[in-house]
Order: C-alpha cells, then structure tokens, then sequence
C-alpha cells in the first residue's frame, strides 16, 4: 500500500522508517517532512487539508497517518473521511480530548475514570474557592493547547490563584486559557500508555516512560521530551490489566456512546499512587520521542495495524513486539533549546563500524533541513533521537548513548540520564 504520513518532526520519522522495512508498504509521502524523511519518500509540501485530501486521491494513498495534534484537532480526519479516503486518527469531535482539558476532564468524570479531583471553571471566585480547599502543591491547567506549557505546579495557593489568573485574563495562554482545570496534585510516577484504537477494539502497546525535564535528575524546564524508553518495568501484568479494565474500555465505551468513536492512538499520560494508575491527561495522537522507540519494537507489520484500526477492522490485525527487546531513544537538541532558536549547524553522522550498533540502533531525525548542497542541517529544537535496541534497558542505553557520541552538530546537547529510572538499583 500507498501511505501518506502527516507531520515533520521525529515521530513521523520514525514510523516512516518503520513503515519502510514493511512489506505491506510501496510509497511513502511526507506532508511536509523534513530534511531527512526525504530518503524515505516523498516530501509533498501541501498544508491545506482539503488540498492534501485531493493530493491522496489523485495520488491513490491507501492510508493516511497522522502524526501530530494540530491537525487532528482541526478535523483532518473528518475532511479526508468525507472524500472516502482511509486515514488513521481521531475524528474533530474525540481530538477534544486532547484539545480541551475540560472536556477531557469531563469525559473521564462521566466514564467513571480515575483521575485527579478537579473543578473547571472560568471564574476566578470559583477557582480560588477550590484552591482553598486543596493542600499543595495545586495544579492548574488552561484548557486548550499550550505546547506542552499550559500546565502550572503552584508551590503555594497564592501561586495558583495568580496562575489562574493570568490565565482566566488571557495574558498567558490567549483563548486557550479562556477556561481553566484546577486539580489536586498526585503524587507518583508517570508512564505513557498507549492503545491503537478502531473505534471499537483497541491493542496495547508496551509502556513507555518519557523525561520531560531539560537536564538530569529531572531538573530545569519542561520540554517536548528529551528522551524515553520502552517497555518500562515500572508496570506489571496487573497494572496493565487496571488501566485497561478502569480506563481504556470505559472511555472507549462512553466515547462511543456519546456517538465519537475513538480511532487512531489514544495516549494515556497515568501517574501511579500507591500502585493504582490515575488519568494525568489524554493525547490523541503517539508521543514524541515515545514513538521513535516503539516502531522498532514491532515484530509484526505496524502498516497492517494501523489501517486494521482506520478500517473498524483490528481485531483482525496480529500485533506482536520483539520478545525479550528494549529500545531506549536519547534526544539530541540544539544548543538554546527551550527556551529560543539557534544557529543553523551541519550535522556529521560517523561511519558506524561497529556491527552490534549498526545492527541495533538507528537515528530518528526531527528539526532538521538540507541546503542547497544536499549537506544536513540542525535547525533548531530536538533535533533528532539517537536510538538503541537491546536484550536489556541498560544495553539499548549504552547503544544509544554510543550512537549520540558518532553525531555531531555545534551546541549539540542531551540528557546523560535517560531510562535511570528503570536502572537504579
Ligand atoms: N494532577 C497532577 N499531579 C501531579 N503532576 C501533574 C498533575 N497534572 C499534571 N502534572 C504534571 O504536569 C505535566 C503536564 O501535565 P499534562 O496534564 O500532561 O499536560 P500537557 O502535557 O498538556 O502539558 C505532567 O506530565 C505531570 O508531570
Ligand atoms: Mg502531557
């Protein structure tokens, strides 16, 4: 089949690599790509989705993947679904999981799943009267997308009354802070869970743990995410089978009610207390650099999966992972990342001569572009995932972090810490 994969950064990437080695796939198009997914497939430089649908038509893409949030909330899939074209994500009205936390919050009230207590509001004497209800730390959230930075852990209710605030007052967020959550903060650690959903039937994925703070030990700012690993041995067969009996069927089962099957990757962002997993948040799409670890982790075809699941039809689809396989994936960013862009910077891969790592690892480029003469540029952001696979976490790790010493760009920097939570003692 034909696929056409929405997005630029490393996630598509990766899925386009995986999707390159899938016997299932011929052609593969990048709308838009980047300086790298281009030897993959084709980059098709189309933003308009009314003229992209027509671009798959014309082109006879049998699948189209979406990658990121943006589109998905725009209702990308409603305008390809209207031209009977198959195309993996969820609809406009279930990306409001992750467009509006109030919805969100409301759907996992109403589905009777467990999360953080909360009130939504968009009244500043309502909130602080919450507030005040609340020991801290108090997490306050703005409703819309914020790139990941609507979401503000106040030390004091004095922090968190005036992060409502600027909020409510839209100096923060603009419209997306129109609305805000403002919940009890939980305390444990998070996981990133996913589920290829058709609407109906929904597959598992292996549990990926995420590092959204810039440096070790979980310091400094959040970012996008500065590198993950996949599984985590932090979930057990019981964990699994909690989030899958108190979380995935009630939400899959009320969505649907509620006439918005959810088709596409329902991301479950869980903190565990105590051993039981609460709802952090859903996102609707895969995360990123989750993703980049998890398509090398497939045994079976990811292309045959994801249109089963854009079909209705998954529960026909074999999903199976590599047995006894860790991937672990280390974000190599540029040099002011997050807080501002940086210089443009060629980007040296060494020949890899070492066959264990030639034969386990593999780069997963995100904020990159070519210049004129086809040389490799970072420009900007995460500029790509170095990552290793192995028989344990700790030898993916040291793979990865081998491949991160053969690429280099000025200002290149990483984390030294990924998976340390899998691998202390
Ligand atoms: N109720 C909560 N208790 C503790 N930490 C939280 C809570 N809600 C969010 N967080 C922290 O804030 C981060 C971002 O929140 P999240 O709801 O995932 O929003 P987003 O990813 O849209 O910024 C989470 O990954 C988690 O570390
Ligand atoms: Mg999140």
């Amino acid at each position: 089949m034909d696929v056409l994969i929405i997005g630029s950064g490393g996630r598509e990437y990766s899925i386009g690599y995986a999707l390159s080695k899938d016997e299932n796939v011929d052609k593969i198009y990048f709308a838009p790509g980047n300086g790298a997914t281009d030897e993959l497939g084709e980059n098709v430089n189309i933003k308009d989705y009314n003229e992209l649908a027509e671009f798959a038509k014309d082109n006879g893409v049998d699948l189209t993947v979406v990658g990121p949030e943006a589109p998905l909330v725009d209702g990308v899939v409603d305008i390809f679904k209207e031209k009977g074209l198959t195309i993996f994500g969820p609809t406009q009205a279930a990306a409001q999981l992750e467009g509006s936390k109030v919805f969100m919050k409301n759907c996992l009230k109403k589905y009777g799943v467990p999360t953080a207590r909360y009130i939504e509001t968009d009244s500043l004497e309502e909130a602080e009267e919450f507030i005040n209800t609340l020991s801290e730390p108090i997490v306050v959230k703005a409703d819309g997308l914020c790139a990941g930075k609507g979401v503000i852990i106040a030390q004091s209710k004095q922090e968190a009354v005036d992060a409502v605030k600027g909020m409510l007052s839209g100096e923060s967020f603009g419209d997306a802070g129109a609305k805000v959550v403002v919940e009890e903060y939980l305390d444990g650690y998070e996981l990133s869970i996913f589920a290829v959903c058709d609407g109906k039937d929904y597959v598992v994925l292996p549990a990926a743990q995420d590092h959204k703070r810039l440096m070790d030990n979980d310091e400094g700012p959040n970012t996008g995410g500065m590198g993950a690993y996949v599984p985590t041995p932090l979930v057990n067969d019981e964990l699994y089978q909690k989030v899958e009996d108190r979380v995935i069927k009630p939400t899959l089962k009320g969505l649907e009610a509620d006439g918005m099957p959810y088709t596409g990757v329902l991301f479950i962002g869980i903190m565990v207390v105590n051993g039981e997993p609460y709802v952090l948040e859903y996102n609707v799409r895969f995360g990123d650099p989750e993703c980049e670890e998890l398509m090398v982790l497939f045994e079976s075809s990811v292309a045959d999966m994801l249109y089963k699941a854009a079909t209705g039809n998954l529960k026909n689809a074999e999903v199976k992972f590599k047995e006894n396989t860790y991937a672990v994936g280390v974000v190599l960013a540029s040099k002011n990342y997050p807080y501002s862009s940086s210089e443009p910077a060629e980007i040296i891969v060494d020949e890899i001569v070492h066959e264990d790592l030639k034969n386990n690892s593999y780069i997963a480029y995100a904020g990159v572009s070519k210049d004129e003469d086809g040389k490799l540029l970072a420009t900007g952001g995460r500029v790509l995932v170095c990552v290793g696979l192995g028989n344990s976490i700790r030898e993916a790790r040291d793979r990865a972090y081998m491949l991160a010493g053969q690429v280099h760009f000025a200002g290149k920097k990483c984390r030294m810490d990924i998976a340390y939570q899998a691998l202390r003692d």
